[in-house]
């Protein structure tokens, strides 16, 4: 036994030991109370008297029914962008008149899941999809609420994969583009049961600055007056709020809220412009500090070039992040918590594959073949973007709070990895 070994790392009120013996490594943990405080701050800071405001839980950054569930429980709504994620979102028994389908390639098999299912509003992306939901609605003689996503072509401070909102991204359609713009609001003039009620517009992720949404505001107010001067059912503002994983420095959510409810209040009343209801759309920052990835250390290598890795029993195929967008993570080496960080590793997951690095140069107390790793901020984009690459089996996800535990997604079994294979 290691003596300096002080006390063991905890989450939710449960030791790291325990939740390795329990469920094994590699394993999402996810603080339930911070993710319910994280809606509390949305619920408590967007909110305004001039206008109705809705939150809408961006369900790519973490989707399971349990999370389904949590939304649900809180009052939120949800999004979804795909067959797979309006399936998983009705079977948690979630009100489907609160979800929000997105997406720019909708099947006629997934615009027809939504209309059967009752989901309250469409984004629209483009003309062909405008075509085919005009039909379908011809057919099922069934009203269906709207709203187009345009882009406003601003430009966010992130990485430049996770922005979308440039002139020639895939999503939606320019506000510039005029003669798309009025195709589009032919279709709407011509049929019975399509009703446009408004503008979707996301201009990026992970943004810790507050002008790309001030502009995005005004530039959307000044947009939506222009092609529909009366004013306007609904405006639908995206997601984006950046969060801290390393030495990032976000708005704090309730500071930023503020500012965001502030700067609409402040175009609309310049504006003399009316808009009766304000949707955004947060997935990361509700999900992301609530997670926590625990690895088990198998092999240390120092290399002979005196590079030392850490190697542990998952990686990008749980974590694709680094690797795709050199996102940055924090560490803690949970098995030897108050011990000095004294040497420079990088952690790397056991893929075939160079890129598969966790944390690249990271300081940590000296570590052995067994220790637990704790990899903090994974609750976004993590298991939602996780694969089967080298037939790695997908981790378990176990919701923690109050030093209670439970199983929110089984860990994938051998059998699941052959189950479709002919
Ligand atoms: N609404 C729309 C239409 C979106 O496309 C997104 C994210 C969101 C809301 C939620 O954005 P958030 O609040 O989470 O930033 N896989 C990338 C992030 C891709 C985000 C795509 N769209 C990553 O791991 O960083």
């Amino acid at each position: 036994m290691n003596k300096l070994k002080t006390e063991a790392l905890r989450i939710g009120g449960i030791s790291v030991d325990q939740l390795k013996e329990q469920f094994s490594t590699p394993l999402y943990v996810y603080q339930e109370d911070m993710i319910e405080k994280k809606i509390d701050v949305f619920k408590k800071h967007f909110v305004s008297k001039m206008f109705k405001t809705t939150i809408v839980y961006a369900s790519k950054a973490f989707l399971v029914k349990e999370m389904v569930k949590l939304v649900s429980a809180k009052g939120l709504n949800i999004d979804a962008v795909s067959l797979g994620e309006l399936y998983t979102i009705k079977q948690s028994g979630f009100h489907m008149s609160g979800v929000v389908f997105h997406g720019n390639n909708k099947s006629k098999q997934e615009l027809e899941y939504a209309l059967e299912t009752g989901v309250g509003t469409i984004v629209v992306d483009n003309l062909d999809e405008l075509e085919m939901l005009f039909e379908i609605s011809e057919a099922r003689k069934q009203a269906v609420n709207s709203i187009i996503r345009v882009n406003p072509g601003i430009e966010a401070h992130t990485h430049e994969y996770i922005q979308t909102s440039l002139l020639n991204s895939k999503f939606g359609i320019s506000i510039y583009d005029v003669k798309a713009l009025n195709q589009i609001y032919a279709i709407y003039d011509s049929s019975e049961y399509l009703k446009l009620n408004g503008f979707h517009c996301h201009i990026g992720s992970q943004i810790t600055a507050l002008d790309g949404f001030e502009k995005m505001i005004e530039v959307m107010i000044d947009f939506a007056k222009k092609n529909m001067p009366k004013g306007l059912e609904l405006l639908n503002l995206g997601g984006g709020f950046g969060v801290k994983y390393t030495d990032e420095t976000p708005y704090e959510m309730d500071r930023l809220l503020d500012k965001y409810v502030d700067k609409l209040e402040t175009v609309l009343t310049k504006n003399n412009y009316h808009i009766s209801e304000i949707m955004i759309e947060p997935g990361r920052s509700i999900v992301a500090n609530a997670g926590t990835t625990l690895y088990t250390v198998g092999s240390i290598k120092e290399t002979y070039g005196k590079k030392n890795y850490i190697f542990i029993d998952g990686g990008m195929t749980d974590n694709i992040r680094p690797a795709l967008y050199q996102a940055k993570y924090d560490a803690v080496n949970a098995s030897k918590i108050g011990q000095e960080n004294a040497l420079q590793y990088t952690i790397a997951g056991k893929c075939c594959e160079s890129g598969d690095v966790i944390i690249k140069d990271i300081m940590l107390p000296v570590t052995e073949k067994g220790d637990v790793i704790a990899v903090s901020t994974t609750g976004a984009y993590g298991y939602s973007m996780a694969s089967n690459y080298n037939r790695l089996q997908r981790p378990a996800v176990v919701f923690v709070k109050d030093g209670e535990s439970r199983v929110v997604v089984k860990r994938e079994t051998l059998e699941d990895l052959v189950k479709n294979d002919a």
